[in-house]
C-alpha cells in the first residue's frame, strides 16, 4: 500500500500541480482512478489535503517524468509553460521550447538527457513543417552537435537527417496497419516515400510484395537508397522526381495499393496517382480534417477525383491518426476504387 493524495477527479489536474510544487508528489507509481477519485502516491503528509491507502503501480520505463526533473528548478510559472512531451527519434530528443522558456533551454535539455542515457542530442523546434520537402528544421542545444541519426522501428533501421528529410515517429502505428495489410504478390506504390519507412516496413513484413517509393528531395531519396541497402530489401526500389511529371506514365494501372503520406497536398496529386491503381485496388488517403467533421473533406476529395475518372470509391476504413492543432487532426482514408 502506498500513501496517496485522495482527489476528486475534477480537481485532479490542478491537485498534482500543487503536490508537485510542494515536492510532494511521488512520481515513481502511475496514479490510480475510480469513478470519484484519483489517487497520486505522496512522499509524505501535508495539511490541506485528502489521504489514503492505496495499491498502485511502480513506474517502470522511466524515472523522472521532465515535469518532475524540473521542479524546484523551475518556478511555477515557468513549470507552467514547459512542453512537457518530446520525440525521440532515434538518439535525438526534440523538443519544443516556448519563448519564455528560452533562457532555460539548457537546464531542460540536461533534465532530458538525464532521464534518457540513450539521447545524445537535445534539438529545439524552430519552425513548424513547411515547404515542398515538408521538414520541421531544428536546432541542437545540448549533446553531440548534429542532426543525423539511426531510428528503429520494429526490426528496421532508418537513417535520416532532421533537418534535410522528413520524419515523423508519430506514423509509427499507421506503418504496421499500412504493412499489415499487404498480401503476398501484390504491388505497393508509396508515392511521397521520404526517408523510406512506409516503402521499407511494407517490403519487410510482407516479403513477397513488390514496392515501388517516390521522393522528389535528393537528400531524402539518399537516405531512402541507403536505407534499402540497411534493411537488405531487395523486394523495393526508390525512385528520385516528382509524382506530378512521372505518374501516371508507364505506371498506369499497376498497382493494387497505393500509399499517399502528404497530408498537406496530397489531393493535388490524385490525377496523377489514381491512375495507377488497378480496377478494384486500395487507395490509403492521408489529409488533414478539422477536429469537429474530421473525414468529410478527405471523402469527398477522393469521390470526387475517383468520379472525375469514371470510377467509384467506397470506403473501406477511417481513423484518426493524430491531432495535429487545437482545430486540426491528421486522418487516413482507406479507399477501394471500383
Ligand atoms: C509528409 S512527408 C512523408 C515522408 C515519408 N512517407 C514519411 O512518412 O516519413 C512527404 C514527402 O513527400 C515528398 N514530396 C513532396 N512533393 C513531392 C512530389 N511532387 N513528388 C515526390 N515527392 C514529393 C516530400 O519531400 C516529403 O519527403
Amino acid at each position: 500500500m502506498v500513501l496517496c493524495a485522495q482527489v476528486e477527479r475534477h480537481k485532479a489536474e490542478a491537485v498534482r500541480r500543487r503536490l508537485l510544487d510542494k515536492g510532494m508528489l511521488d512520481g515513481s507509481y502511475v496514479p490510480a482512478r475510480d469513478e470519484e477519485f484519483v489517487y497520486f502516491a505522496v512522499k509524505k503528509r501535508a495539511a490541506g489535503f485528502d489521504f489514503a491507502q492505496k495499491k498502485l503501480k511502480k513506474r517502470q520505463e522511466y524515472g523522472k517524468s521532465l515535469e518532475e526533473e524540473l521542479a524546484g528548478k523551475l518556478t511555477a510559472s515557468e513549470l507552467g509553460e514547459l512542453v512537457k512531451s518530446f520525440d525521440m527519434i532515434g538518439d535525438i530528443a526534440v523538443v519544443e521550447i516556448p519563448a519564455p522558456l528560452a533562457k532555460k533551454q539548457r537546464l531542460i535539455a540536461s533534465a532530458i538527457m538525464k532521464n534518457h542515457r540513450n539521447i545524445r542530442t537535445v534539438a529545439k523546434k524552430t519552425g513548424g513543417t513547411s515547404g515542398e520537402f515538408r521538414i520541421r528544421p531544428v536546432r541542437v542545444i545540448a549533446g553531440a552537435r548534429r542532426t543525423r541519426t539511426i531510428y528503429r522501428e520494429a526490426g528496421c533501421e532508418f537513417e535520416l537527417d532532421l533537418n534535410k528529410t522528413y520524419f515523423s515517429p508519430r506514423l509509427g502505428t499507421e506503418r504496421t496497419r499500412i504493412a499489415s495489410l499487404v498480401k503476398p504478390g501484390e504491388k505497393v506504390l508509396v508515392p511521397f516515400a521520404g526517408a523510406g519507412p512506409f516503402a521499407i516496413r511494407i517490403a519487410k513484413m510482407q516479403a513477397k510484395a513488390n514496392v515501388v517509393g517516390i521522393e522528389l528531395n535528393p537528400a531524402a531519396a539518399k537516405y531512402f537508397k541507403s536505407n534499402i541497402k540497411r534493411n537488405r530489401c531487395r523486394n523495393v526500389s526508390a525512385v528520385k522526381g516528382d509524382v506530378a511529371r512521372l505518374l501516371p506514365g508507364k505506371l498506369q494501372g499497376k498497382f493494387d495499393r497505393i500509399a499517399m503520406p502528404l497530408p498537406k497536398d496530397g489531393i493535388h496529386f490524385l490525377k496523377n496517382v489514381l491512375p495507377c491503381l488497378k480496377k478494384g485496388g486500395v487507395l490509403h488517403y492521408y489529409a488533414f480534417g478539422s477536429a469537429v467533421e474530421p473525414f468529410a473533406e478527405a471523402e469527398m476529395q477522393v469521390m470526387d477525383a475517383a468520379l472525375d475518372r469514371g470510377r467509384h470509391a467506397h470506403l473501406l476504413f477511417r481513423r484518426i491518426v493524430r491531432p495535429y492543432s487545437k482545430t486540426t487532426v491528421q486522418v487516413v482514408i482507406d479507399t477501394k476504387i471500383a
